[in-house]
C-alpha cells in the first residue's frame, strides 16, 4: 500500500511537469482570435506557474505581443527547490550570464518576466524584450506576491501542475478572471469544475487530447485525455451539432443495433443515449450522454441538467435505489464492484439492474 502511493505521488509530481508544445497553444489561441480578433487588445495577461526558458506560453505571447496588442505580459516560475519532481536541474546560460544572476536565490526564488515596450530598440516587442528578476518568493501560485499578479491581470493563461488543479481553478475564479488553462478531462466530474460547467460559467476550448509531452530529463510522454477549460467565447461552442430525429436514428444508426427505442434508465426518467451523434434531435424529455458530449456542446442547443455521481441531485430526483434487499446487494456486488447506490440504472437481462457509464443529462432547448 505504502509502495503504491510513493509510486503515486512520484506520477503525480512527474505529471505536474509536462511542458505544452508550441503549436498546441497557438492552435488554441488562434480559436479565440478567430471569434475576436480583439480579445487580447490591451489587457494584460499573467501566466503563472511558466518559465519562459523551458516552456512555451510565454514565448508564444512575448512573439505575438503586438499582433495581440497586449499592454503588458507577465509570467511567473516556480523555484527548483520547490518542485516536487527532483532532476539534476542547472540554471540556463540566460540566467548565468545575466548581471542578476544570484547563485543562492537561483534554486529557492521563482522569477518574474515582464513585457510591456521595446527595451532594446530594435522596432518592436519580442521576447528579446522581456525584463526579468527574481521573486521573494517561490513563486507558488497561491503566494500573496503572486495572488497580487492575479489581481492585476485581466487574463491568466497557462497549464498549471495537475495535482494542484482544483486549487488552481479556485484561485482564478476567486479572482473573477478571464483565464484558458489546460487539464486533465477527468477534472469535468471534479465537483469543483462541473456547477459552473452546467452553469456556463466555464466551458470546455476548442482542441482534446492535445499532443502534450513530458520533457523532464529529456522524456518525451504522450498525455492523454488533456482539455482546455476557458471562460473566454470561442465560436465552436455556438455551432450547434447537426442531429438526426429519433426516428431515423433508430431506422438508420449502426450503432443502435436493430434497437426497437433508445434505452430508459429504471430509476430516472430519461433516455440513454451512448453516442453524442445519436443525440436525437427531436425529443424533448431528458437524456444520459457521454463525457465526449462537452466537446460539441452548445449552450444555444442544450442545457445541462445534472450528471452521475452527484448523490444530492440523484436523492432529489431518482425514484427509487438499487439494491431494493440486502440479498440483492450482495448478488449484484459480486457481479459489478463499480455499482453506485447514486446513479441510474438500467433493468437488463434476468431482471437484474445494470449500471450506466459516467453519463451528462441534458435537454434540448425549445
Ligand atoms: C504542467 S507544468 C506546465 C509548465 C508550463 N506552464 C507549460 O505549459 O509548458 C506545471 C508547472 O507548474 C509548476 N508548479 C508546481 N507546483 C506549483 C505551485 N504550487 N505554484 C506554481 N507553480 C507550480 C511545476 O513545477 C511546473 O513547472
Amino acid at each position: 500500500m505504502a509502495k503504491n502511493a510513493n509510486l503515486g505521488a512520484a506520477k503525480n509530481a512527474k505529471n505536474d511537469e509536462f511542458y505544452t508544445q508550441y503549436a498546441d497553444i497557438q492552435k488554441e489561441v488562434n480559436a479565440y482570435i478567430e471569434y475576436n480578433p480583439d480579445v487580447f487588445r490591451g489587457k494584460t495577461i499573467l501566466l503563472p506557474c511558466d518559465d519562459p526558458e523551458w516552456s512555451n506560453f510565454t514565448k508564444f505571447f512575448a512573439q505575438n505581443f503586438e499582433f495581440f496588442g497586449l499592454k503588458k505580459l507577465i509570467s511567473t516560475s516556480y523555484a527548483i527547490e520547490s518542485k516536487k519532481y527532483k532532476t539534476d536541474w542547472q540554471p540556463t546560460l540566460f540566467e548565468t550570464e545575466n548581471p542578476l544572476y544570484n547563485v543562492e536565490k537561483s534554486r529557492i526564488k521563482g522569477k518574474i518576466f515582464t513585457l510591456t515596450h521595446d527595451t532594446n530598440n530594435s522596432g518592436r516587442i519580442d521576447i528579446d524584450d522581456l525584463q526579468w528578476s527574481y521573486l521573494e518568493g517561490d513563486g507558488d501560485f497561491r503566494s500573496a506576491e503572486v495572488t497580487a499578479l492575479r489581481d492585476e491581470a485581466d487574463i491568466i493563461i497557462t497549464n498549471p501542475p495537475f495535482s494542484l488543479f482544483r486549487e488552481f481553478l479556485a484561485w482564478i475564479m476567486e479572482g473573477g478572471k478571464q483565464f484558458l488553462v489546460i487539464g486533465s478531462m477527468n477534472a469535468i466530474t471534479y465537483r469543483e469544475v462541473f456547477p459552473p460547467i452546467k452553469e456556463n460559467k466555464i466551458w470546455l476550448g476548442t482542441s482534446f487530447g492535445s499532443k502534450t509531452y513530458i520533457k523532464i530529463d529529456g522524456e518525451q510522454q504522450k498525455m492523454g485525455n488533456t482539455c482546455w477549460y476557458t471562460n473566454i467565447d470561442h465560436g465552436r461552442r455556438h455551432e450547434p451539432m447537426k442531429l438526426m430525429s429519433l426516428e431515423d436514428n433508430l431506422r438508420f444508426n449502426k450503432k443502435l443495433k436493430g434497437q426497437p427505442n433508445y434505452r430508459r434508465f429504471a430509476n430516472y426518467d430519461a433516455i440513454d443515449v451512448p453516442f453524442v451523434e445519436l443525440i436525437p434531435n427531436d425529443y424533448d424529455g431528458i437524456m444520459g450522454v457521454p463525457l465526449s458530449f462537452l466537446e460539441k456542446y452548445c449552450p444555444e442547443q442544450f442545457e445541462i441538467i445534472w450528471r452521475t455521481g452527484d448523490i444530492d441531485w440523484a436523492l432529489t430526483e431518482c425514484t427509487f435505489f438499487f439494491p431494493p434487499t440486502k440479498e440483492d446487494s450482495e448478488r449484484y456486488k459480486k457481479k459489478d464492484r463499480t455499482w453506485r447506490v447514486q446513479n441510474p440504472y438500467f433493468i437488463g437481462e434476468n431482471s437484474l439492474p445494470e449500471t450506466c457509464y459516467f453519463r451528462i443529462f441534458i435537454r434540448k432547448k425549445q
